[in-house]
């Protein structure tokens, strides 16, 4: 009977240690599906809009932050919370709406951040290594 109880504790252990490893992949594909879910846009024309309208200046050219500006690319926040924080920044940012940016410019914007590469590993920066 003991060794019964024994035998179901551990049973139930295992479920608990195998969806809790199921999460945390999970959560990463609802952010990267969030990212899918994006509109197609056009990553060329949203290179030269992150630049027309200044936003590398505080983001940097490759959208790779700065002292000014958040790290934004290659894996920026979904698409509908990028389009929200951009009209009504809550920090430093100054806000862009619609009349000035619009919704398939910021469409293309995101695409042009997706598309920017991973940074490298840190290994393989040479000046680095000395
Ligand atoms: C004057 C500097 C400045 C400019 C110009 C600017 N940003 Fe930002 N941005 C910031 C700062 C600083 C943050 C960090 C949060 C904050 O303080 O608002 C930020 C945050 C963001 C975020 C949220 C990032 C996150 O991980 O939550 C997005 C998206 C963003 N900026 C997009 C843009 C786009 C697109 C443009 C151009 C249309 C732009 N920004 C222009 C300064 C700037």
């Amino acid at each position: 009977m003991k060794k019964h109880l024994v035998l179901t504790f551990i049973f139930f252990a295992a479920c608990v240690m195998a969806s809790a490893a199921q999460q945390a992949p999970a959560q990463q594909n609802a952010s990267a599906q969030q990212q899918q879910n994006a509109p197609q846009g056009n990553a060329a024309n949203g290179r030269k809009l992150f630049v027309s309208f200044g936003c590398y200046q505080c983001h940097g050219y490759e959208a790779q932050g700065g002292s000014a500006g958040a790290r934004l690319a290659p894996r920026p926040i979904p698409y509908a919370q990028l389009l929200k924080y951009v009209r009504h920044p809550t920090g430093e940012m100054p806000p862009f709406t619609e009349k000035v940016v619009k919704d398939s410019e910021l469409t293309d914007i995101y695409a042009f951040l997706r598309a920017q590469p991973p940074a490298p590993d840190v290994d393989k920066i040479p000046l680095l290594k000395q």
